[in-house]
């Protein structure tokens, strides 16, 4: 694998303006994106949206892949006393079984849930709870989950090096959790795609190139990575070009590619913002395009899932973060009632080829 070179983009200043009522969704008849895709069309849910019919009905029609937004996380799974609770994630998983949906597990080892019990655990035994909890969790979805997110967001926030963290701490380094996590994880499930999963990988190409420095390396070290996982957490104001420069990239390793949790806020998180909400729209669409068109030109074989991080705006996590986000923004394909915006119209036109 030849080494690879990312254009550092200069960072664009966007000022935040106030927030108007958005611009009036023209009624758009979508087709259903899981019948125009020639891959699996994910979306991120939790057992609330279970007892939603209007979720429901529109994950149905457009769907056929789900990732647990919270129910497969660390903290979800396991107690107090190092038990692992799967309630909440059986009923997700049922329900993918109920609705012929691929299941995708997120995630198993992240530097964002270092869990109290793990952090109490003596040395002597740390490796071994870990790897009873991965294998344990793996080996309960075998056959059903077609992947993980084995690991979470290893590279540092601001693309500089890598995180240390519990895990890293108790492995012996970055390297090490990772490849601990990998071999369990393969050693539980034989078949499902195991991915290396980051986010800012488009919107920071020192991050991205961080990231596949990392996958370089641990791939040639053996480690049993075989599928590559971006968040696309987009940033609107990024220059065009810079999304599809990165997954050029990701596809030089040959692997399955996720776009695993993608959103485009409107909200910039800064102070002042001028741009006017026509604006705001425009910039989403583009960049969205940019993502859906660079995933479409990927060799078949590589384009694994595109996976949207909530159906509607309402169920955005966007929507309670302050550091861009907020009560207001419109991150997703569907408004708050579940109508298809333009940019949806858009991604279905690009998946279907047109
Ligand atoms: C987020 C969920 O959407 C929120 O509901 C939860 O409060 C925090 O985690 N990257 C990830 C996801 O990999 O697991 C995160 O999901 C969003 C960022």
């Amino acid at each position: 694998m030849s080494r690879r070179h990312i254009l550092a983009a200069a960072p664009s200043l966007a000022l935040m303006g106030c927030s108007r009522a958005p611009t009036a969704s023209p009624v758009i008849d979508l087709p259903s994106l899981k019948s125009t895709a020639p891959f699996p069309v994910g979306v991120c849910a939790m057992t609330g949206h279970l007892d939603d019919p209007a979720w429901v009905d529109l994950v149905s029609t457009h769907f056929s892949q789900l990732t647990p937004e919270w129910e497969m996380k660390m903290e979800r799974l396991v107690r107090d006393d190092g038990t692992l609770d799967f309630t909440a994630s059986d009923r997700l998983a049922d329900f993918c079984a109920d609705q012929r949906m691929r299941l995708f597990g997120h995630t198993l080892i992240w530097y964002a849930q270092e869990h109290p019990w793990f952090q109490a655990l003596p040395e002597d035994r740390f490796a071994t709870e870990h790897d009873r909890y991965v294998r344990t969790t793996v080996e309960r979805y075998r056959g059903r989950a077609v992947g993980w997110d084995v690991v979470n967001e290893p590279v540092a926030e601001d693309g500089n090096g890598y995180r240390e963290c519990l895990w890293s701490r108790r492995f012996g380094g970055v390297d090490g959790y990772i490849r601990r996590a990998f071999d369990v994880a393969r050693e539980a499930d034989g078949e499902a795609v195991l991915f290396l999963n980051d986010y800012n990988l488009e919107n920071n190409p020192t991050k991205g190139a961080s990231y596949l420095r990392l996958v370089e390396r641990l791939l040639a070290a053996g480690t049993p990575i075989t599928g590559l996982g971006t968040q696309s957490h987009l940033d609107i104001t990024i220059p065009e070009g810079q999304i599809t420069a990165f997954m050029r990239e990701l596809a030089g390793f040959g692997l399955p590619i996720h776009v695993s949790e993608l959103d485009a806020s409107l909200e910039s998180g800064r102070r002042v913002d001028v741009r006017s909400d026509a604006t705001r729209e425009s910039q989403q669409r583009d960049r969205v395009v940019e993502l859906a068109e660079a995933f479409m030109a990927l060799p078949p074989a590589q384009r694994w899932a595109f996976t949207v991080w909530g159906a509607r705006d309402s169920d955005s996590w966007m929507r309670l973060r302050e550091d861009g986000g907020g009560p207001n923004d419109r991150p997703l394909l569907f408004d708050d009632r579940g109508r298809p915006k333009p940019v949806a119209a858009d991604v279905a036109q690009i998946f279907a080829g047109g």
